[in-house]
């Protein structure tokens, strides 16, 4: 670990046994409330992506939001939110998924992403990555293509790197 990420690592707060005994939870408040680490975890996601105008970032609920809203700002891209079942109001697609802690569906407006637009996901963390693969499936299913996706932390036990990989997406992360 350099010293850029070691400190971008100090930043995260880890809390055992929550939402459920035997996780240990990555709790990120604690980097979004440090403005330097924040700025960090930003510049950082954005780089790899200079220069290759992508047109949306789908972020997922709810932390992708924090982290997708600053990066497609960086880098003069759309934002898209992948919600929660439920809070869209207009047409959307919908996907059943599972985590490392339960399972939900989530969703998409149809009209998000135009057939062969370019879009990133951002989310803060990857664990299982059923979260990440659902919302590839979803964009996939209305035409984007899914350039890259990109977690401040990888939990690499949890195996969803390497799924999302296997997928055909590009992934990136900052900390292990
Ligand atoms: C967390 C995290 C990712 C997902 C990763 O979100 O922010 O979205 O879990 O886990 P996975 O790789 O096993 O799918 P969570 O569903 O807890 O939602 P929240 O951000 O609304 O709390
Ligand atoms: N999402 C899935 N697993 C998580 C963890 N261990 N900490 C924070 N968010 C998570």
């Amino acid at each position: 670990m350099n010293d850029k990420t070691s400190e971008l690592a100090a930043s995260i707060r880890s809390i055992p046994d929550y939402p459920k005994p035997g996780i240990i939870f990555r709790d990120i408040t604690t980097l979004l409330g440090n403005a330097r680490a924040f700025r960090r975890a930003i510049d950082e996601l954005v780089q790899p992506y200079a220069g290759m105008k992508i047109d949306k970032i789908a972020g997922m609920e709810a932390r992708g939001f924090i982290l997708g809203g600053a990066v497609a700002h960086q880098l003069s891209a759309g934002f898209v939110p992948i919600r929660k079942k439920g809070k869209l109001p207009h047409d959307t697609v919908r996907i059943a998924y599972s985590l490392e802690y339960g399972v939900d569906e989530m969703e998409m407006h149809r009209d998000a992403v135009q057939p062969g637009e370019k879009v990133i996901l951002v989310d803060d963390l990857i664990a299982t990555g059923g979260t990440a693969v659902g919302a590839t499936q979803l964009l996939r299913q209305i035409g984007a293509e899914v350039v890259s996706a990109c977690f401040v932390i990888d939990l690499p036990d949890l195996g969803g790197r390497k799924k999302l990989e296997e997928l055909g997406v590009d992934v990136r992360t900052l900390v292990e």
